[in-house]
């Protein structure tokens, strides 16, 4: 069943009842400060690092799934015959009966509103562009015939900044917690650790007089009481507790008097100061509080949070305004027009750190990851993604492997997944293709940038690339195939590491270094990049360096012709014994997705037959009525050569699960044989919107991807986890925009090539490319799957499928008639 619906006009989704099969979130933020929400306002903020700087706290694993977050409560003093009692508007924590409730996640704002006995309740929550701060804007109307008396208390539990520290260190932290209040309590500042060596506090403040405040919790809620039963609320009293140590919170109580039909508004900061080291203190103790008294001045009416909301939405628009799509199909419309392409920003900024599934303290920001995730993301701010990519680069090491991750506030490489992973480097040459096709600006090839973080060896970026490409080649195995090293793009196909010792890394851990485990998944993506790299080497006038480039890249096709193919598709590895990994002379693992998928999308065996054997292999194997899995038959017994993959239960993660990540390579593939609805149905299956009807079992919410679908071995074959922080963004997008709608940036301008299902009658797709627009109609009346009969620019007939660079500033109207 449904738990809401898509209200495609003002880009949201509307959540209509709170029980979701799961909770259902939103990214506040999309800058430098970020808040998790969700459709029952649970979920924490953070400044930049998720685990670093952690403004409010969350616990992991709850009981109940998803308590805490900035929570209001109700205390309606009654009216009438109704008596009067405590709730929660946003449902949780109280789970009180709502007379309506609706909760909207839109682009950067979530909104609940919701009613009961007469007594109306929203709440706009977003952070406004430029400040590092979440505002709460809520409403109360009272809806009844006769006045109202209302409590309202306003709830955040604090973090300790460190929420890994917070989580654990309760012998130093029950001592450690500090606050200020001011303006008689709306003003809550939580300053702990800024006596010493922090030079930031936070504030949660609302622009009303308050009658009281807590900020101690246990005051607040009493010592044996939850979240959902507040000493203080049902009281009807705030005790204005000042926390020393033990757990700060912050929270307000306001009277509020509505007369039959009146609202009022109030607006609720809380916000990230900070200051300069010698200007922490105001006087002995107190701190300087100028940057929150600004923040707080600049929304200190409804009006003026209003306006900050305006602005955002203004910003999305344009933002989303630079790819959209209009099509029968409404469900792939909304999710490639809009809420794939707002994944794809969150991936970006969240890289895999802070989701309702990654706890925001383990990893970082992933050398692979982030590097793919820019594929989704670059058309929409290519200032970013340059950024991005020279701080990735930065953490690769002088012969071209790389640190698997590194920290957002450092921006330096980490040991924590180790590195050695040898599919890498090859992920820096896809970002900056990638960003070059966008912008044609081929200067950041030359600018400086360190390895492993040292200034002193810096080198241009080019010379990072030529390590990346080089990488592979200087690591190959016996057969030429390229060395797999820790792992490949699976990071659980650990062929190196022979662990045996429970809790020991499969990531890190190396106990037999093979030299011999092969990857033909890398070669794959060597066969698929390399071109990139030689045409940027011919485009910066490095010809000879091209053409070593294009012998390599044959060489590598050879190699896998050679010692990747299986016949009936191609092999996935060689393990640490030379011993075939996805071959039909396996007991498990025959066949896997991944090396099948890229080996196709970069070409290898369209000419003789073995792609499309390969792909039929694909489809009659691996696929189910939710997505391909990634392998079978799934590992029933642990391999100790094969590591972490086979220690997975069949059909979950990467022992036969559907990883939704590598869906999209197929889908490409199948492109490239030209087979457009089966390139559609593969889009389709793993696409949320398409099983929005089914959300019982999918659970997880309709408007984003999951990073893992249960396989065909699991029990609920069909059911989603780890939602929004995954590469599948990205390589959805790719594989609709670019390769299925068919409007790909190229070298030399916008090549379009669909590859649509025959039934696909017509479509339109706007692009802004830089700096110009293309209005593109599709017109298959032909009812084909692949081919352009004719394109026409402003009227005029064009020759080839690249539209040119324009850069005018000008809208042109483009028409594809395939055929
Ligand atoms: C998961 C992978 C993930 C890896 C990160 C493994 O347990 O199965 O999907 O990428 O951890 O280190
Ligand atoms: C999740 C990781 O973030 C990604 O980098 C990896 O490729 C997949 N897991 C597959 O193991």
């Amino acid at each position: 069943m449904k738990y809401g619906h898509f209200d495609d006009e003002s880009r949201e989704y509307v959540i209509t009842r709170p029980d979701t099969p799961y909770p259902w979130i939103n990214y506040l933020g999309c800058e430098d400060f970020f808040g998790l929400f969700s459709n029952t306002s649970g979920g924490y903020c953070f400044y930049r690092d998720a685990r670093m700087l952690r403004l409010t706290r969350y616990r992991y694993n709850n009981v109940p799934t998803d308590t805490g977050g900035r929570y209001f409560y109700l205390r309606d003093s009654g009216a009438g015959n109704y008596s009067g009692d405590v709730w929660s508007p946003s449902w949780m924590p109280m789970k009180s009966a709502l007379d309506r409730y609706e909760c909207r996640h839109g682009m950067g704002y979530s909104k609940i509103s919701s009613a009961r006995n007469g007594l109306a309740f929203s709440q706009t929550s977003f952070v406004p562009l430029g400040d590092k701060c979440e505002i709460h804007k809520v409403t109360l109307k009272n809806e009844s015939s006769a006045e109202k008396n209302v409590d309202m208390f306003s709830f955040v539990e604090f973090c300790l900044w460190n929420a890994n520290d917070d989580m654990t260190n309760f012998q130093r932290n029950f001592s450690i917690g500090e606050v200020e209040i001011e303006n008689g309590g709306s003003r809550i500042f939580h300053k702990t650790e800024y006596r010493e060596r922090r030079n930031h506090y936070a504030v949660w403040a609302v622009n009303v007089p308050v009658a009281g405040f807590d900020t101690d919790r246990q005051t607040f809620l009493g010592l044996y009481n939850g979240f959902d039963s507040p000493q203080t609320v049902f009281v009807g009293k705030a005790n204005n507790s000042v926390a020393s140590g033990w757990s700060p919170i912050g929270s307000h109580h306001i009277n509020v008097k509505l007369a039959a039909g009146e609202s009022k508004s109030f607006v609720f900061v809380l916000g990230y100061c900070e200051n300069p080291e010698d200007q922490k203190w105001e006087k002995q103790s107190v701190i300087n509080k100028k940057p929150a008294n600004a923040l707080l001045e600049k929304y200190s009416t409804p009006e003026a949070a209003d306006k900050a909301l305006a602005s955002l939405n203004d910003y999305w628009k344009s933002l989303l305004g630079r790819f959209t799509v209009n099509a029968e199909d409404k469900k792939m419309a909304r999710m490639a027009g809009v809420w794939n392409q707002y994944q794809c920003m969150v991936t970006f900024n969240m890289s895999r750190s802070a989701s309702y599934f990654e706890s925001g303290i383990g990893r970082g920001m992933g050398f692979r990851d982030s590097n793919q995730d820019l594929l989704g993301f670059v058309h929409l701010v290519p200032e970013r993604a340059r950024e991005r990519i020279l701080d990735i680069a930065a953490t690769q090491f002088p012969d071209g492997s790389a640190y698997h991750q590194y920290q957002p506030l450092t921006k330096r490489g980490n040991n924590d997944i180790g590195s050695g992973f040898n599919d890498d480097p090859l992920w820096l040459i896809f970002g900056v293709a990638a960003y070059i096709k966008e912008t044609g600006d081929y200067g950041i090839l030359d600018e400086m940038v360190p390895f492993d973080n040292n200034e002193a060896l810096s080198e241009t970026l080019f010379v990072h690339l030529k390590r990346s490409f080089e990488y592979p080649i200087k690591n190959a195995g016996p057969h030429g195939l390229p060395l797999i090293g820790r792992a490949d793009w699976n990071d659980c196909l650990n062929l190196n590491c022979f662990s045996s010792t429970p809790g020991e890394s499969f990531q890190t851990t190396a106990n037999f270094e093979s030299g011999i485990a092969e990857s033909v998944l890398i070669a794959g993506i060597f066969v698929f990049v390399g071109p990139d790299y030689a045409e940027i080497c011919r485009r910066t006038g490095r010809k000879e360096e091209a053409e070593y480039a294009e012998k390599e890249v044959a060489k590598m096709i050879e190699t896998v012709n050679q010692h990747g193919w299986d016949g009936d598709w191609f092999l996935r590895a060689y393990d640490a014994y030379g011993k075939k990994i996805g071959s039909r002379e396996c007991e498990d693992g025959k066949i896997f997705i991944e090396s099948n998928g890229f080996a196709v999308m970069a070409g290898i065996g369209l000419e003789d037959g073995r792609a499309k054997k390969a792909l039929d292999s694909v489809k009659q194997h691996l696929d189910s009525p939710y997505g391909i899995v990634l392998q079978q038959p799934a590992y029933k017994n642990y391999h100790i050569e094969l590591g972490e993959i086979s220690s997975y239960p069949p059909g979950y993660k990467e022992n036969a699960g559907i990883f939704c990540h590598n869906n999209p390579w197929v889908t490409i593939a199948e492109t490239k044989l030209g087979r457009g609805t089966r390139a559609f149905e593969t889009y389709t299956k793993i696409c949320p919107a398409y099983r929005e009807d089914d959300s019982d079992l999918r659970r997880l919410e309709p408007y984003v991807y999951a990073q893992m679908v249960a396989g065909k071995d699991a029990v609920r074959h069909g059911e989603a986890k780890n939602s929004w922080l995954t590469g599948t963004a990205a390589w959805t997008f790719v594989s609709i925009a670019h390769y299925i709608l068919g409007v790909r940036p190229v070298f030399d301008g916008l090549l379009i090539e669909p590859c649509i299902p025959s039934t696909m009658k017509e479509y339109t797709v706007t692009r802004y490319y830089r700096g110009a627009d293309y209005h593109i109609t599709v017109d298959n009346s032909a009812g084909v799957e692949k081919g352009v009969k004719s394109i026409t620019v402003d009227g005029n007939a064009h020759n080839g499928n690249v539209l040119p660079v324009f850069a005018d500033g000008k809208v042109h109207k483009i028409t594809v008639i395939m055929g």
